[in-house]
């Protein structure tokens, strides 16, 4: 089985392959192997919804099967946010520092036992015609720090400390992050989704 990774990012493809590596037979691309580029306005209020719109958008382009994902940080204490708008938190031309900074500015009056927090991720495939075959969900769990910390990841790495830990998830590294991540968790429930599918 053939699938394409709605993304143009070669290291999100690894990732993938690493990810999925138990699914036998299958075999990923990314958007850069493919003629065509695929503009897809992120606009849903849920991972789902938007992980959902890409893979359908872009498996209709291309006309293969397509796995999508979408994913971000949801903050108890502000009901949910930054969510579905996490790239884009601080406003045009957010950058990891801005939302970062942003973050901890929403939350300085908030106590270290309220500032709980989750990534989420949602993946899902479709086929060809745009049909559900696989969707799949993770969290990770954790709490905002106070400042940010550690220099491995992007985004809210920074200031994000997975339950179990004392060390933001930057401080930790790609090793552990890979064991227990939002999309690492996600992943691991479609392997036996997408087994299932290529059993006759
Ligand atoms: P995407 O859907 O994977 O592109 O993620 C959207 C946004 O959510 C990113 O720009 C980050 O701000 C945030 N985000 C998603 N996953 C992570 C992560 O693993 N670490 C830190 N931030 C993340």
């Amino acid at each position: 089985m053939r699938i394409l990774i709605a993304t143009m990012n070669a290291g999100k493809l690894r990732e993938y392959e690493r990810l999925l590596a138990d699914v036998p037979g299958l075999e990923l691309e990314t958007m850069a192997s493919v003629a065509e580029s695929v503009d897809v306005i992120e606009d849903c209020d849920t991972f789902v919804g938007n992980a959902k719109k890409k893979a359908t958008e872009i498996a209709a382009v291309v006309g293969m099967p397509c796995l999508a994902d979408d994913s971000g940080l949801e903050v108890d204490a502000l009901g949910g946010q930054p969510g579905v708008r996490s790239a884009r938190y601080a406003g045009q031309g957010a950058t990891d520092a801005t939302n970062n900074a942003k973050l901890l500015d929403e939350l300085r009056d908030v106590a270290d036992e309220s500032r709980t927090a989750r990534f989420h991720c949602a993946i899902v495939v479709v086929d060809s015609d745009g049909h559900e075959l696989a969707l799949a969900e993770g969290a990770c769990e954790g709490r905002i720090g106070r400042e940010p910390k550690g220099a491995h990841g992007f985004g809210y790495d920074p200031l994000f400390i997975p339950e179990g830990f004392t060390e933001t998830m930057a401080e930790l590294g790609p090793e552990t992050k890979n064991e227990i991540s939002h999309r690492a968790k996600a992943a691991a429930k479609l392997v036996p989704l997408l087994r299932r599918l290529q059993q006759p």
